[in-house]
């Protein structure tokens, strides 16, 4: 798995570094609030347990799962939400974490889902990763990890058709991995 990696961009150590500040800006700001986390299944696994270990609030956690990419390494352009319930986060304040900001849509359309249906106080959005790019939609994420080129990243939670989420680290695929069925 690790020969597939062409370069490594965030070591583990690095990352958890990271994390660490992540959680204590969190902590800062949403102290004394009603926080409910949600995470972006599955990229958003593995960050979300670790950043939520370090912030020491009584926040409550949830989860969407959501598809848009298909398996490819494109965005699809449209956004489906796998459940038929969402979180329950009437009159909360919202803190939805994913692995990576790229095109925008996913969070776009999540930020706009909860705001239209299910009463947030303030929905605000944290990623690991933020890809460098023009976004189809323009979203800002008020909290993020790295900000990185545009290319395709898997490992620690991230996947390229279901495959490296867990290595501990996040790198770029050997552009061969992409263009094959692997
Ligand atoms: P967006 O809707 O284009 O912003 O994409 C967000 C979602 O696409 C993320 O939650 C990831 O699941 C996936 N994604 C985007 N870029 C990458 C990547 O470089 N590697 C793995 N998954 C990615
Ligand atoms: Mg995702």
């Amino acid at each position: 798995m690790e020969t597939d990696i062409e370069r490594i961009l965030f070591h583990a150590a690095a990352i958890q570094a990271r994390v660490d500040e992540l959680a204590a800006e969190i902590t800062r700001d949403y102290a004394g609030k009603e926080l409910t986390v949600v995470a972006v299944l599955t990229g958003a696994l593995m960050f979300t347990a670790d950043l939520l270990r370090r912030i020491p609030l009584p926040l409550k956690l949830d989860c969407v799962s959501v598809a848009s990419y298909h398996g490819g390494t494109e965005t699809s352009g449209e956004v489906q939400f796998d459940q038929i319930s969402l979180p329950d986060i009437e009159g909360r304040h919202v803190l939805v974490v994913d692995d990576i900001l790229d095109s925008g849509l996913t969070l776009d359309a999540i930020t706009r889902k909860f705001y239209q249906h299910c009463g947030p106080q303030s929905v605000r959005l944290c990623t690991l990763l933020s890809k460098r790019r023009v976004r189809i939609k323009d979203v800002e994420a008020q909290y993020i990890g790295f900000e990185i080129e545009d290319e395709f990243v898997v490992g620690y939670g991230m996947d390229y058709q279901e495959r490296y989420r867990n290595l501990p680290f996040v790198g770029v695929l050997k552009p061969q991995r992409t263009q094959e069925e692997i």
